[in-house]
């Protein structure tokens, strides 16, 4: 089996009948939510590892098509949340894949994997500086930081792929 496999598993197990207690990890401030409106409108982000979904509910109501993923259900849910393992997943080519505050189980970088396969070009990570190398895996140089405390533990906002140019054309103008 290969490394990449392994990790998919490992990263992917599903966790069903169980509900843990709500928890916020990620707390956008407002601006997060208007500078994602504006790189992304008229496609559909995927909130991967969306928790309670309380970011999903924030882009939706920016006018955002969302669809919020994870393994688990969370008690006090904000949001529909789909309940399964997002390496798997088939994800529209035309589609945005965002992480907030991930799980530090390389889940992301099988699931940056999984979206490359299914096409996808935009990818957008919102965490602390200190978790991008372990969260990123292989791809954390393919990242760029494009805007600074978005959330109110100071969290950075970092892209990968054709997010690249829609914000460079965002910062310039
Ligand atoms: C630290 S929490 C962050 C939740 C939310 N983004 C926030 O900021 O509050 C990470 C979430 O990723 C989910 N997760 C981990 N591995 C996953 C996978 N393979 N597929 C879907 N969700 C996953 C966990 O269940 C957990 O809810």
């Amino acid at each position: 089996m290969s490394t990449l496999a392994i990790q998919s598993v490992l990263a992917g197990l599903p966790i069903f009948n169980t509900m843990l207690p709500g928890v916020k990890f990620f707390e956008p401030k407002d601006h997060f939510f208007k500078q994602m409106s504006a790189a992304y409108r008229g496609l559909r982000v995927y909130d991967v590892g969306a928790g309670m979904g309380h970011i999903a509910l924030g882009l939706a109501l920016e006018g955002m098509t969302v669809t919020a993923l994870d393994l688990i259900m969370r008690e006090n849910a904000e949001f529909p949340v789909v309940h399964t393992n997002s390496v798997g997943y088939r994800y529209p080519s035309d589609s945005v894949l965002l992480f907030c505050r991930p799980c530090h189980n390389q889940f992301v970088e099988a699931t940056i994997h999984q979206g490359l396969r299914c096409g996808v070009q935009h990818f957008v990570y919102a965490g602390l500086a200190k978790n991008v190398e372990s969260d990123l895996g292989r791809f954390r140089r393919d990242f760029v930081s494009v805007a600074r405390k978005i959330g109110h533990d100071g969290e950075s906002l970092y892209v990968m792929g054709k997010s690249k140019e829609v914000w460079a054309g965002l910062l310039e103008g």
